[in-house]
């Protein structure tokens, strides 16, 4: 049972607390699962907006709920909860004092610290909480990526935090983590003895894992640009959900044991360095194009500079162990796509031996396919008898498990999870900090060899599904990109 906490933003008037977390406590309170007494604490810069604060995160929530979500009444009684302050995180003045006292005041033994901030002031802020005597031996803190730009920034940053806080009492957030169906993975992988022992290279030919965007730039053109695809897609999201699809069962699920199996999945992967770099990544930048009818500048237009900046990339990977034994894993991510989705495709071995030698080329083999958004579903391309044709004719058919059709009035947030996780100390869905310096080993040789000009970005249209190159990459092992109408067209049932 969840006891009454107190949850302290730091940077609470950003962009993330405004659109997300605020908006995602309101969805736990609505649904019964914030405990009363728990006091959500934003800190701001200016007294203007600390005086303002509830207005305006009432009009983000508004903008960034459903319609149907927002409810008047309901939101009045969630603005109970929150205790907006002024601080200025840098200065360690007075203002620390009064937070400690109205944290020292509340009786609520839970603390979490939420640095919705540049890593920059992560250890400053860690310093003046310290200092201030307010982290006690029941406080987290929960962190934000971008944890660093490469394995030494990523060092330096959790060091820095590793002063102030125990490991166990940092939760590295990733959001992709909290989304249903990300979790629902594991509980498909372990629960489902038909999965489990259908999930290794003995019976898989390869995975695709599928992160497509059809935002650009959002306003945040300068991190953006700095950081590339790779460090602000592949590292962290991508490089999880390929840890949760190649792991193996931990014996418990419990925060250390799936977090060490995740880990020697990253430690697995094998390095791609120099030419190996040139042969199994494709980098990508969109040009000019069209998403849904509408026209769509360049990349290096919109962000009003020239860049060699990657909004796209593809890989092969492979992870070097006798489960995963020769299975490519190709990952890829980008943004100005033609579609907004993101997917894991365990692609089956075919048949060994064709009882229907006339289905040659009419029928796939076995797939699982696990969205993740914008639909949360599960489907499984099999086989059968094709009745309009009477004949010993087969086709690919589609089994579909839709999460929103049984659980109707289920709302995912992957925030709301992982907040609620942290007040209960719960971390399996956080990320431990060697999982972060594994990622970072992995990435950065890639990065590195990226900086030679034959790796430059191939030009996309915006709009589309990638570069072509990228295609090539796929295609020269006898193998294509899923698309996401393929599916209807082989018959979605
Ligand atoms: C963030 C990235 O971590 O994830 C963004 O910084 C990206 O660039 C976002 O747009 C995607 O998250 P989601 O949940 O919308 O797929």
């Amino acid at each position: 049972m969840l006891e009454a906490f107190d949850f302290v933003i730091f940077g609470g008037a950003g962009d993330l607390a405004l659109r997300k977390l605020v908006p995602a406590f309101y969805r736990a309170y609505r649904n019964g699962e914030l405990p009363k007494g728990t006091r959500i604490i934003p800190t701001c810069r200016n007294t203007d907006v600390v005086r303002d604060y509830k207005n305006k995160v009432r009009e983000a929530a508004q903008k960034h709920l459903r319609a149907d979500e927002f409810v008047d009444a309901d939101w009045q009684a969630f603005e109970e909860y929150i205790f907006p302050i002024f601080l200025d995180i840098a200065k360690k003045d007075e203002k620390w004092d009064e937070m400690g006292a109205l944290l020292n005041g509340s009786g609520n033994a839970q603390r979490v610290f939420y640095l919705s901030t540049p890593p920059s002031v992560f250890s400053v802020c860690s310093k003046h909480l310290s200092e201030t005597g307010l982290i006690t031996p029941t406080s987290r803190v929960v962190v934000e990526k971008p944890l660093g730009y490469d394995s030494a920034s990523a060092e330096e940053i959790n060091s820095q935090i590793a002063e102030y806080f125990d490991e166990s009492c940092i939760f590295r957030i990733d959001h992709y983590l909290g989304k249903e169906t990300v979790q629902n993975l594991l509980a498909l992988r372990f629960a489902n003895g038909m999965f489990e022992h259908l999930w290794d290279a003995k019976t898989i030919d390869h995975v695709q894992i599928t992160i497509a965007e059809t935002v650009g730039l959002e306003g945040r053109a300068s991190f953006y640009n700095d950081a590339g695809a790779m460090r602000d897609m592949v590292q962290n999201h991508i490089l999880q959900l390929l840890c949760l699809v190649a792991m193996e069962s931990p014996n418990r699920l419990t925060a250390d044991r799936v977090r060490a199996e995740k880990l020697k999945v990253l430690e697995n992967l094998r390095p791609l360095t120099g030419n190996s770099v040139k042969i199994n990544t494709v980098r990508g930048q969109f040009a000019a194009g069209e998403i849904n009818g509408k026209p769509v500048p360049a990349y290096q237009e919109e962000l009003g500079s020239t860049s060699s900046t990657e909004t796209y990339v593809a890989i092969r990977a492979h992870i070097d162990n006798s489960r995963w034994a020769n299975v490519p894993f190709y990952l890829r991510t980008g943004k100005r796509m033609k579609q907004r989705f993101a997917e894991i495709v365990i692609q089956y071995k075919d048949v060994a031996h064709r009882v229907y030698p006339e289905a040659a080329g009419k029928t796939v083999p076995n797939r699982l396919v696990i969205r993740l958004q914008p639909e949360e579903n599960i489907k499984i391309v099999m086989t059968t008898r094709n009745l309009e044709k009477q004949e010993t004719e087969l086709r690919p058919v589609v089994l579909n498990f839709n999460f929103a059709d049984t659980y109707k009035d289920f709302q995912s947030d992957a925030y709301k999870r992982l907040m609620l996780d942290a007040a209960k100390n719960d971390a399996s869905l956080f990320i431990h900090r060697a999982e972060v310096a594994a990622a970072w080993g992995w990435v950065d040789p890639i990065i590195e060899a990226w900086a030679r000009p034959e790796n430059n970005p191939h030009f996309y249209r915006a709009g589309g599904w990638g570069p072509q190159a990228a295609d090539e990459l796929i295609q020269s092992d006898g193998r294509n990109w899923f698309v996401v109408d393929e599916l209807a067209a082989e018959g979605d049932s």
